[in-house]
């Protein structure tokens, strides 16, 4: 049976698009999920791009051991110095950088020659390869380049050290016939393609990626790459749970395997969902919330009668068990802990302690605690950052007159101090943002803002994401709670904070330059 590489760019081109930011914490407990996934290979950030990019490389680098690191980086010398410092304390240090190679990208966004762009090529390879056993080099625009001009520069970049060499369809313009295609003309020609790992990279702007990314495969890719949940700039990336499912399947027809632990699946996506506050779509294939739903008469009765006659996919087969209702508020400590171990959450006793806390505060208010608030307040205590917030909140007052809303807010700076502000909206949510607005002190633009419920029933949590821009940088917070009005002020908060937190990061990097 062929391997077929898992290459995860979730945090990388995933974490790129419009609207998301993690932090260090959430970026490594992704990666550890990543880990447990089985993917081969986790492209953890641009390390060149920000201060917070190297520093949260450097710590999954140096943290995960069973998958191998990567980080992105231009053809440029500094850049790829860079990525060493932050790489070098991989299991195996991996670098991947690229250059474009399509005419319009070489001629209008590089202003250089097709020469030229060899020359940087192997000149930036050469470089990697003083530092990295591991240099995977990509063609970006690949689909729209020249594919004799492809095979002249793969050639030189392979002589030049490369051990993977990755064929992206930058702008998801391939369809699968083509972009199969030249993966079979590029494995015929190019020499010495047979001595390294050659590898799929697809967007989806035409809704092709996963498409493509098998007939990829059967065409010669060894190694493919994609996000969880297919996020990503734009239409996004391949969704690499769903390729992995499909080689699973339809293993008759692929005879590949992928190496990844399709039980970590539903709980992979759900944290990426989670985190990144991108919602999935519900008849998203595989990670669906109606992916396994059978409403009509007829599919129903087929179900009762031989559930293959309409599931192809079983939901323990990507991990999806049904457990509603998990614990209440008699349980104790005991039985929380080994549930939250029973999920897969590896917390140290400070956190679950500080989680346990939590989880009695709301099951005091909340019936049932479902395994979907189990997860949001598991993850929320293990991905908390420790860090000074900048501003907390400590009171939420909203009252009506004459049927227009006021809200009263106190927050807490980190002196301790206590500041208050009061201000009216056309409504709760907008007089909570038009106050907030006053107690930070700066232009805030929400970009989005969003509630949805994390479980079932009347009492369920809401989770709030708040996308905004603060003095002129986007950012994006979250938080849960029964009361949705105080999710919403302290979600807006949370991005308030997260901005503040990365221009400091920002500043300290100059500081010690
Ligand atoms: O889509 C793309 O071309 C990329 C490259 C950086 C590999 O993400
Ligand atoms: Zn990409």
């Amino acid at each position: 049976m062929r391997k077929i590489e898992f290459f995860d760019t979730t945090l990388r081109d995933g974490e790129q698009s419009a609207g998301i930011n993690l932090n260090t914490k959430e970026k490594l407990e992704i990666a550890r999920q990543l880990e447990k996934y089985g993917v081969s290979i986790i492209e953890a950030g641009f390390p060149a791009s920000s201060p917070g990019d190297f520093e949260a490389v450097k710590l999954i680098a140096d943290t995960v051991k069973n998958s191998v690191v990567t980080g992105l980086a231009r053809s440029i010398k500094s850049d790829i110095e860079t990525s060493w410092e932050a790489l070098k304390g991989g299991v195996q240090p991996h670098l991947h950088t690229f250059i474009a190679t399509s005419p319009i990208h070489m001629q209008y966004k590089l202003n250089k020659t097709p020469e030229q762009v060899i020359e940087i090529a192997v000149e930036s390879v050469k470089l990697a390869k003083k530092y990295f056993p591991l240099v995977q080099w990509s063609a970006e625009d690949a689909t729209r380049s020249d594919k004799d001009f492809l095979v002249r520069i793969m050639n030189e970049v392979i002589k030049a050290g490369a051990t993977t060499i990755n064929i992206p369809d930058t702008v998801g313009y391939s369809t699968p016939i083509e972009y199969g295609a030249l993966f079979k003309y590029l494995s015929e020609n190019v020499t010495g393609i047979e001595k390294v790992k050659l590898s799929a990279h697809c967007h989806d702007d035409l809704g092709m990626a996963v498409a493509n990314t098998l007939a990829a495969i059967e065409n010669g890719a060894t190694q493919v790459e994609g996000t969880i949940n297919g996020i990503g700039e734009r239409a996004g990336n391949a969704a690499l749970e769903e390729v992995a499912v499909a080689l699973h399947i339809r293993n008759n027809y692929y005879q590949a395997d992928s190496g990844i632990l399709l039980k970590e699946t539903k709980r992979t996506s759900q944290l990426v969902s989670q985190l990144t506050g991108v919602v999935i779509q519900p008849n998203k294939a595989v990670v669906g919330k109606n992916a396994f739903a059978h409403e009509s008469g007829i599919h129903q009765d087929g179900m009762l009668k031989n559930p293959e006659t309409y599931e192809i996919i079983t939901p323990d087969l990507i991990g999806d068990v049904a457990t509603e209702l998990v614990l209440g508020k008699h349980s104790g400590r005991h039985a929380f802990f080994s549930r939250a171990v029973e999920m897969g959450f590896q917390l140290s006793e400070e956190k679950l302690n500080a989680a346990f806390v939590a989880f009695k505060k709301l099951a005091d208010r909340k019936k049932e605690i479902s395994e979907e608030d189990l997860f949001v307040l598991l993850t929320d205590q293990q991905v908390k950052s420790g860090e000074v917030e900048v501003y907390e909140l400590e009171e939420l007052i909203i009252q009506y007159e004459n049927n227009v809303p006021t809200s009263t807010i106190t927050v807490k700076v980190p002196s301790g101090e206590s500041i208050m502000e009061t201000c009216a909206g056309s409504g709760a949510v907008e007089a909570i943002f038009n106050t907030l607005e006053k107690l930070v002190k700066g232009e805030v633009r929400i970009l989005e803002y969003r509630v949805s419920s994390v479980s079932k029933g009347r009492d369920a949590l809401g989770e709030a994401v708040v996308n905004l821009t603060y003095n002129g940088l986007t950012t994006t917070g979250r938080n849960a709670s029964q009361d949705v009005l105080k999710a919403s002020a302290r979600a807006y908060i949370n991005a308030i904070n997260r901005q503040l937190v990365n221009v400091q990061i920002k500043e300290q990097a100059v500081v010690g330059q």
